[in-house]
């Protein structure tokens, strides 16, 4: 079949990666990718929000089926685009994708069907918000309601840096993703990352994975979108994983199915626990970016046959095979990221390393110019590897890394640390 993966991250890379290793893909088009991506696959420049774009797209290359990397091309209604057009596409409709884009909506689902998850409340205006602050105290957890890529979220563990947040947030920091507040209770715990393939009705889950949110070591610094990531996480054990299934996914799945916006695709359930007990941080409605690098190298071809059971409404019948390996992925990012940074720079040593089934270095922010990869993003690479354990698994990663010539980049060197 002809298949379509729309996104450019380290998360579309590694999605490719995997289906080309199943024998059903006879042709895959990236767009719009990058320089790996170019090299296992063709790309094409299109708008990939634009639905009516990707289903003409679609028409003009006879694909066969699409993956939809990102929320933003999810919350734009381009899964919805392609069923109309009759394509076969995995992701979420703009309806369910709200799980992701608005926090206000997740948060009624949970309450509907009592869901473990912080205590909240919603604000229009600062004023009001500033009040609830003072009245619960710090640590208190101001969010942004919309998409902010991430970013729309404070942790604060003073009132005044909580008011501090409002006043940005209204003052339009995030822009339109500002213009609601959600002012959670702060939960204690480890967190985990929770990933689940739904077809509307059945739920299977596909992994579990820890991210590592924090620029610099020991969990410091500015947030990000992701400094590395290993899977599975120790801490989401079978019996907890079992209870964020039976009290927090199935009762949401059913709830989204009552209300007419079934959920198809990966939900990706960010949890918060604490003595056993799962607690619900947020939805997203994909894969993860760097976790999706951990969870291919772990499923391999058989990602491509549990992501076409979502789309077809197969999953009942589908089990997932678990090489009992470990895999951690470690994100090489351009100093400076999160803030500025330069685009530009030349990374040397990328042909001498290897690409098997247990070490890839997939491509997030890269580009190629007159033969030469050069770093075109914030994150830049995600050097994967897997082993027998997590800390082989480290060891391999991080081995590569050190063959990496691109003096213009930085990773952090305590990936797993948790874990480990
Ligand atoms: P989110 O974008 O909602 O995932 O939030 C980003 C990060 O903020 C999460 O991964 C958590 O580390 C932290 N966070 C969000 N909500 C809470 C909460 N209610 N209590 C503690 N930490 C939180
Ligand atoms: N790595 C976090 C995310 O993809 O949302």
């Amino acid at each position: 079949m002809n298949i379509l993966v729309l996104g450019s991250g380290g998360r579309e890379h590694s999605l490719a990666w995997a289906i080309l290793q199943n024998p059903k893909c006879d042709r895959l088009i990236c767009a719009p990718g990058n320089a790996g991506l170019e090299a296992i696959a063709e790309c094409a420049d299109i708008d990939i929000c634009d639905g009516g774009v990707v289903a003409a797209f679609c028409a003009e290359n006879a694909i066969d089926f699409v993956v939809i990397g990102p929320e933003a091309p999810l919350a734009s209604g381009v899964a919805d685009a392609l069923g109309e057009a009759g394509v076969l596409a995995f992701g979420p409709s703009a309806a369910a994708a709200r799980l992701e884009a608005s926090k206000t909506f997740t948060k009624e689902i949970c309450d509907a069907v009592g869901a473990p998850t912080a205590a909240w409340a919603r604000f229009t205006e600062a004023g009001p918000a500033r009040d609830y602050i003072r009245s619960r105290g710090a640590p208190i957890v101001v969010k942004a309601d919309g998409l902010a890529a991430g970013k729309g979220v404070i942790v604060a563990g003073t009132v005044e840096e909580a008011c501090a947040a409002v006043d940005d947030m209204f003052g339009g920091e995030f822009g339109q993703a500002g213009a609601e507040v959600v002012i959670e209770e702060f939960m204690a715990g480890e967190e985990a990352s929770f990933f689940v393939l739904c077809d509307g009705e059945t739920a299977v889950p596909i992994g579990t994975a820890q991210d590592h949110k924090r620029a610099g070591e020991g969990d410091t610094g500015p947030n990000t979108g992701g400094m590395g990531a290993y899977s599975p996480a120790p801490v989401m054990t079978e019996a907890v994983a079992q209870r964020a299934l039976e009290e927090i996914v199935r009762p949401t799945l059913a709830e989204m199915a009552r209300r007419g916006m079934p959920f198809r695709g990966v939900l990706y359930a960010g949890l918060m626990i604490e003595e056993g007990r799962p607690r619900l941080v947020e939805y997203n409605v994909r894969f993860g970016d760097p976790e999706c690098q951990v969870l291919m190298m772990r499923l391999g071809a058989q990602a491509l046959d549990l992501m076409l059971a979502s789309a077809e409404g197969r999953l009942a019948e589908m089990s997932v095979n678990w090489a009992d390996d470990h895999a951690m992925t470690v994100v090489m990012a351009a100093q400076g990221y999160p803030g500025a940074y330069e685009k530009g720079g030349a990374i040397g040593g990328l042909e001498a390393l290897p690409e098997t089934s247990r070490e890839m270095v997939f491509h997030a922010g890269t580009a190629r110019v007159g033969g030469q990869v050069v770093a075109a993003g914030g994150r830049v690479l995600n050097v994967t590897a897997r082993g027998g354990t997590l800390a082989e698994a480290r060891d391999r990663a991080y081995a590569m890394i050190v063959a990496i010539d691109w003096p213009g980049g930085f990773c952090r060197r305590d990936i797993g640390w948790r874990a480990l």
